[in-house]
């Protein structure tokens, strides 16, 4: 079983044990004794069952079951020794339901610890926990009338407002470190000589067509996705950004390119927004060859979904043979870009420039035609060998280039099951096809580095986040939520490893801006193939990926996830240097 379906598994197996406990406690309390008998016995399997599934969890990783070991273990202890004596020598079977409903508070209180707290266990939530527990079986004396002794009930009281004063404090305490400030000063440009290659983009409303309907966008120069912008290495690039009517603002973020922090396009770090009627200029030498995008970065979420993305494609020398973009993504709900078909004659070199710029993963498979994937999020594979009937997977955010030699018959790309991209009529099932794991494809390199200067953990979850104006169920990073999640700090030159766990039951696409980073291992396994130099990667629900890069590009960089209404919902830190 992989360690996603486990988390399901045990997050199902967590609820049954729940309800049977507190089914048990309620049909005790009815006197339907039978009932009573049966449901409890079935919460005392389901709770012997996550033993199961937790020790399994714990043997993947502790991120995925310290609170499960060490919150919700010693809670279902209790709920067993309390409840399943009582319930063996039950003469009157409604003596039993305050020791039941006790058990099934306590297996809830444990749900509620994983579902809204998560990853690190903290002695907080334990502590609010257990007071919630008693305080939930105190009323429920009341309520059926039992009697405690006086000693019993006091103890009880003591023990409550004790965990809930103590948790109260250590739950609201100020996180150790802080999160970027957000008022300091935007870095200045660096010098980079006369643009060799201006173009103006200017963000607004706009009606675009799609599909034969009439859509509202947002568009760069009235079209989604906006101008193609392409540059020969070496060219220094000049864009001049304008807000027409955009209220939210607008920036440009030039994804997977390692510009100078200053052009990053990141608002209320690297520069404001921009907001209607003003300008921004962003200036940068095109050194990185290979297929990026560009978006809007103020309310992502909101500005990319609507259309203010579009192509950046460097090349090594002027394209020859067929070079061609595929932008795949989701306006209103209709896909893009429209199906296209051109005759490409026999022997011409095709690349095949494929960008997933929506906030989820897409299906690529191209058929009628042997191909090899040259490159990764812009960066070139070492040694790809020719592959056929095989899909890609492409996270959001990220590119794969496709490169083959056009075959006498037609050659067709399609995406989730859509042609989108043709040289003439091709009908094929790509469905049952397998999926290239990128990690095993190509050609080895030694790691460069042998030792790290740095280390992060990121585990990836959600959880109830109380520091903004309203509660908020967020997506969470090391149990924070942004604007609260502490800021990587580096030092110029250290070699920094991330180790990024997800135990959360959604894939979440990790993007650091501004460097790329090298892929380690996946799950415990070393990557094997070409090294992999990605800035868009899936990390799946139960997924450990280890990545590392030199940290060489100063400043102040946004780290979240791609899935953009995410990164809105609290995934989103900081790195910066020191
Ligand atoms: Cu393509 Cu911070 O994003
Ligand atoms: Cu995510």
């Amino acid at each position: 079983m992989s360690v996603g379906s486990l988390i399901a598994a045990d997050l199902v197996i967590a609820v049954l044990a729940a309800a049977g406990w507190l089914g048990g406690g309620a049909a005790a309390a009815a006197r339907r004794r039978p009932l009573a008998l049966a449901l409890a016995g079935f919460a005392l399997l389901a709770t012997v069952g996550r033993a199961v599934t937790v020790t399994a969890l714990a043997r993947a990783g502790w991120w995925f079951a310290a609170e499960k070991v060490l919150i919700a273990g010693p809670l279902s202890l209790a709920a067993v020794a309390v409840a399943v004596p009582r319930l063996l020598r039950a003469g009157d079977i409604r003596s039993v339901a305050v020791p039941l409903l006790f058990a099934g508070y306590a297996g809830s209180g444990a749900l509620l610890v994983t579902v809204l707290h998560g990853y690190p266990a903290s002695a907080g939530a334990g502590l609010l926990t257990v007071a919630g527990v008693l305080a939930a079986t105190a009323v429920s004396w009341r309520v059926l009338g039992a009697r405690p002794s006086g000693t019993v009930s006091r103890t009880a009281v003591a023990v409550a407002v004790g965990a809930l004063v103590t948790g109260t404090g250590l739950a609201v305490a100020p996180a150790a470190a802080p999160a970027v400030t957000h008022d300091h000063r935007y870095e200045a440009a660096p010098e980079v000589g006369e643009p060799t290659r201006r173009f103006t983009l200017t963000a607004g409303t706009a009606t675009v067509r799609v599909s034969g309907r009439d859509v509202e966008a947002w568009a760069f120069n009235g079209q989604v996705p906006g101008p193609e912008l392409t540059a020969t290495v070496g060219d220094v690039l000049e864009v001049t950004l304008r807000n027409r009517d955009i209220g939210r603002g607008v920036t440009l973020h030039w994804h997977g390119y390692d510009v100078p922090n200053s052009q990053d396009g990141v608002p209320d770090v690297t520069q404001d927004a921009v907001l209607p009627g003003q300008e921004f200029v962003y200036r940068f030498r095109a050194d990185q060859v290979g297929t990026y995008w560009y978006h809007t970065h103020s309310v992502s979420d909101v500005g990319v979904r609507k259309g203010l993305y579009g192509v950046l494609v460097v090349r090594p020398a002027p394209a020859t043979g067929v070079d061609v973009t595929v932008p795949v993504h989701t306006l209103a709900g209709l896909p893009l870009p429209a199906p296209r078909t051109e005759p490409v004659g026999a022997g011409t070199p095709v690349r095949l420039r494929l960008i997933n710029t929506d906030s989820t993963t897409h299906r690529y498979a191209l058929a009628g035609t042997p191909f090899r994937v040259a490159a990764i999020d812009g960066s070139d594979l070492r040694g790809p060998t020719p592959l056929a009937d095989t899909a890609v997977l492409i996270p959001a955010g990220g590119r794969y280039d496709l490169v083959f030699t056009a075959p006498a018959t037609p050659v067709a790309l399609f995406v989730d099951g859509r042609a989108v991209y043709s040289t003439g009529p091709v009908s094929a099932e790509t469905g049952p096809w397998p999926v290239l794991d990128p990690l095993t494809y190509g050609v080895a390199a030694p790691v460069p580095w042998s030792r790290f200067d740095k280390e992060f953990p990121l585990v990836l979850d959600r959880g109830l986040d109380l520091h903004g104006l309203l509660p908020r169920y967020a997506h969470t990073v090391n149990g924070a939520a942004d604007p609260d999640i502490p800021t990587q700090v580096v030092r110029r030159g250290d070699v920094v490893r991330f180790t990024i766990v997800n135990r959360s039951l959604v894939v979440h696409p990790w993007h650091l801006h501004g460097h790329h980073v090298l892929v380690l291992s996946r799950n415990g396994k070393p990557a094997t193939g070409s090294p992999l130099w990605l800035d868009s990667f899936d990390v799946r629900p139960g997924d450990v990926w280890e990545v590392a890069f030199r940290a060489d590009n100063p400043g102040t960089w946004a780290n979240h996830c791609h899935n953009l209404p995410h990164a809105d919902a609290g995934m989103m830190l900081h790195l910066t240097y020191s």
